[in-house]
């Protein structure tokens, strides 16, 4: 690995004519017809003379509530842009928030992704801002900018502020799954569950545990897609403005050395993210997520890369899911900038990555300091040694699959039980509340049908709540097995994303009760067995039973051209770059 400390300088300036005049810049009927219907909006006639055009793409939505003040946000982006001397214009796309969306944010995220794509390419601007917060809005914006490829900057909506329960400090998310497994096992009251709601979300913006939105914003910051500090901020820190508005200044600098978001996302840097991720503990739905944004760029990734350069990071963030502390704690600590020094001193980064400020990541990063190492711990005492995202392949997941070691128990990392399986989540909803149920605490739980196509939009139900028989005997975890995705918040010995998924006919639609399953997480195994001959009898069956129902409207758009887990969930005639040219338009 290429891991000199040289700087890999910007472009110092931008010979080429402003995209923007190609609407605003000629003194004809279409120049004319272009600049009028702006000027409605009371901007002046110099706002047309060569200034750039920044877009603000905004995901504001009250019903994404983690993302519910970026309008203010977006006012301190404007303010920037304006000092810069660049012409703001905020445009809203899709906004697909994770706490409201039935029946999946994921479902939609190439819907949103798409929307940011056209919004961009067939809009008169020269450079864009992208508002993100809640989990599915930073890969869909990113998704659909890097398909554009002009100067792009990401500006995060930042993280709640620590929840408070009970004088205790609480988790978004995490806090719930707890709770609700511990009302299940009679251990709380409804009453004392019910309360805890207004206590765990005080302050507007994403959920304050490492889960998927602040993974994504550290993805983006490892990236180089945003500023440092970009992703920890608390979202009503004023720092969170000040970070807004010095971003709204640097994309008009961005759109004048022509420093375009395919110099930032590159080969190297999403190796960066990838040890980035381990270092943080991040939720396995970066596996997806960077792996749709790479084919966009029309770069390689794998999840075999995973393998390679992730697997054997220490994790250092102690936030929950998988340690203890949360976003606030880590911004206080130091935020990403003092993970990625330690990961750069250990000789784990590429360090002349291009970063949106213009230099380098290490030239970012170097100095950062560290002000509580238990929040950010050092290599040699890390939370997890080996805490990078496990890559599994075996005849139940032909395709791979993945499991989060920093979530999981130790002693089920190397486990053989008996399969009792559940057809779909409907199936296990009914099932798994009888007390006659055979299962016990070896069993392993095999959930079905809730991939990308199954569900549809491969909900986080991975991380199915366990029996209440067992529960209430103290178990607090089993190995569980699906094609579906889990929470960034959730915890547990869960193996999830397995491909191909059931409804495509993978293995996994093969498994019954009964059957015997092993797990080796240090060999990267997940054997179902039963004899190849038996496997492919069964799932014979299952194709001649199979019915096919037409949708109709978005879902089946989506149910027709999805891609399995370890291609990113893109649909498949969204992949590469398709550039920022129009296509066939002439003036
Ligand atoms: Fe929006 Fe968690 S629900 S960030």
């Amino acid at each position: 690995m290429n891991q000199d400390n040289k700087t890999k300088k910007a472009p110092t300036s931008a010979q080429k004519p402003l995209r923007s005049a190609q609407w605003f810049g000629t003194q004809d009927k279409n120049g004319f017809m272009y600049r009028s219907w702006m000027k409605n909006q009371g901007i002046p006639e110099h706002h047309f003379q060569g200034k750039p055009i920044i877009g603000i793409c905004n995901t504001w939505s009250e019903l994404t509530p983690c993302n519910s003040h970026f309008r203010e946000l977006a006012e301190s982006v404007r303010r920037g842009i304006l000092e810069a001397g660049g012409v703001p214009v905020e445009f809203p796309v899709f906004s697909n928030g994770e706490s409201n969306l039935r029946p999946s944010a994921m479902l939609t995220r190439n819907l949103a992704a798409m929307d940011v794509e056209e919004s961009i390419r067939g809009n008169p601007i020269d450079g864009v801002v992208l508002l993100v917060g809640c989990d599915k809005t930073t890969p869909a914006l990113v998704m659909g900018a890097a398909s554009c490829d002009l100067p792009t900057i990401v500006v995060t909506g930042g993280p709640m502020l620590n929840g408070k329960h009970k004088g205790k400090d609480v988790g978004s998310g995490t806090l719930v799954w707890r709770m609700s497994e511990d009302y299940k096992a009679g251990k709380i009251s409804l009453q004392e569950f019910m309360d805890a709601e207004a206590d765990m979300s005080r302050s507007t913006g994403t959920c304050n545990t490492m889960g998927t939105a602040s993974t994504m914003a550290c993805m983006v910051e490892s990236l180089g897609l945003s500023l440092p500090q970009n992703a920890a901020i608390p979202a009503v820190d004023a720092r969170r403005k000040t970070l807004a508005y010095i971003s709204g200044m640097r994309i008009v600098e961005m759109v004048q050395q022509d420093l375009r978001i395919s110099q930032l996302l590159t080969r190297e840097s999403l190796i960066n993210a990838i040890r980035t991720n381990a270092a943080i503990g991040g939720s396995t739905n970066a596996v997806i997520h960077l792996k749709a944004i790479a084919a966009r760029m029309e770069l390689p990734l794998t999840l075999e890369d995973w393998q390679t350069y992730g697997q054997q990071i220490p994790t250092l963030v102690n936030l929950q899911p998988s340690g203890q502390f949360l976003m606030e704690d880590f911004y206080y600590a130091g935020g990403l900038p003092a993970v990625l020094k330690r990961l750069g001193d250990a000789g784990l980064l590429y360090k002349d990555c291009l970063t949106a400020n213009g230099k380098t990541l290490w030239e970012n990063n170097q100095q950062a300091p560290c002000y509580n190492d238990d929040v950010i711990r050092t290599i040699d005492n890390p939370l997890c040694s080996n805490g990078g995202i496990c890559i599994l392949r075996g005849n139940l997941a032909p395709r791979g699959a993945v499991l989060k070691p920093s979530a999981a128990s130790p002693h089920l990392m190397k486990h053989r039980g008996r399969a009792i399986v559940f057809d779909s989540f409907d199936h296990y909803k009914e099932r798994i509340m009888d007390d006659a149920l055979d299962v016990d605490a070896n069993s392993v739980m095999v959930l079905k049908n809730c991939g990308p196509k199954g569900y549809p939009g491969m909900p986080e139900v991975g991380n199915m709540g366990l029996p209440p028989k067992l529960l209430r005997a103290g178990i607090t975890d089993m190995v569980r097995i699906s094609d579906a995705r889990m929470s960034g918040t959730a915890f547990g010995t869960v193996v999830l994303h397995v491909a191909p998924e059931a409804q495509e006919f993978g293995p996994l639609a093969a498994v019954e009760d009964g059957d015997w399953i092993a797990l080796d997480t240090d060999a990267g195994s997940l054997e179902l067995e039963v004899s190849a001959a038996e496997i492919s009898a069964r799932l014979d069956t299952l194709r001649q039973q199979k019915t096919h129902k037409k949708t109709g409207g978005y879902l089946q758009l989506y149910i027709e051209h999805v891609m399995q887990a370890d291609e990113g969930c893109d649909f498949d005639f969204l992949v590469g770059c398709r550039g920022a040219d129009v296509p066939g338009h002439s003036h």
